[in-house]
């Protein structure tokens, strides 16, 4: 669990935001647990996570690839974010797995080394976008290889002002398989966030943020704070609660 209730883990407003979270994506433990059944993981693998975040997925693709046998699977994580990076190596020591995963502060868009499995959750903007991501994963995973790609998609046909939140970034999700299709990708599995999963990392982006409001009514920050929170909530359950999905791919090619 990385989502921890240490009530002295909201003290700082800057980290606030994601310190309740176990990842920052929608997704139950179960629900990862299939992904990474899915992808196959071998001892022995190298495994890379572009927009890692802090890490969570990447930290137990490892663990579930083993790290005791004579080939020891690796990980790579590559984020911008060095605050995100750090709290990420912190979670690989409390695991003993420090020695197995590295967590390396470069632009995504920038690596080139390929591996064996790659997982894109949440970052394809890392990489320009949907269709500029997958054509930059198929030249990042080994002949053979898998890439698990987690990426936002209309369930149902977005309002304006849904539209007008997420941009035209995000496909209707037939769209995107028939996308995913044309550029060589073979879909091994399909699965989107449920309503539960959905409502769990909207409140969990939020909670730290609450409490922090809760604990420093006072504070000059608090007004903007809690208008933010506010807004972020009523656009959640009144624009795109429903309507927004979050497509998790499990690809070969
Ligand atoms: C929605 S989060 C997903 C994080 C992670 N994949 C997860 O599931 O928890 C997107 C991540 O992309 C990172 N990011 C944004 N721009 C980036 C870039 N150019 N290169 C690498 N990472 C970037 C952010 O710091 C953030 O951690």
């Amino acid at each position: 669990m990385t989502d921890s209730d240490d009530p002295d883990a909201v003290s700082d407003l800057d980290t606030a935001s994601t310190v309740r979270m176990r990842w920052n994506t929608p997704l139950s433990q179960e629900h990862a647990d299939l992904l990474l059944r899915r992808l196959d993981i071998r001892p022995g693998s190298r495994i890379l996570d572009l927009g890692c975040g802090w890490g969570e997925l990447l930290l137990q693709a490892v663990a579930a690839g083993g790290t005791e046998g004579p080939v020891p699977t690796t990980g790579i994580g590559v984020d911008t974010c060095a605050a995100d990076l750090q709290r990420g190596r912190e979670l690989a020591a409390t695991r003993s797995l420090s020695g197995h995963v590295r967590f390396v502060e470069q632009d995504a868009a920038t690596w080139r080394e390929p591996a064996d499995r790659v997982l894109c959750v949440g970052a394809s903007h890392t990489l320009g976008g949907t269709v500029p991501a997958l054509k930059a994963l198929a030249e990042l995973v080994r002949p053979g290889g898998r890439v698990l790609f987690g990426d936002a998609c209309w369930e149902r046909p977005p309002t304006p002002e849904a539209a007008a939140i997420f941009g035209e970034e995000a496909l209707p999700i037939a769209d995107l398989v028939e996308q995913l299709r044309s550029l060589g990708w073979r879909v091994l599995h399909l699965s989107t966030a449920d309503q539960r999963e959905w409502d769990d990392f909207e409140s969990t982006w939020r909670a730290g943020r609450q409490e922090w409001l809760l604990a420093h009514p006072d504070d000059p920050r608090a007004g903007e704070v809690r208008e933010k929170l506010d807004a972020q909530l009523s656009d959640y359950v009144g624009v795109y609660r429903g309507i927004l999905s979050l497509g998790y791919f499990v690809l070969g090619r």
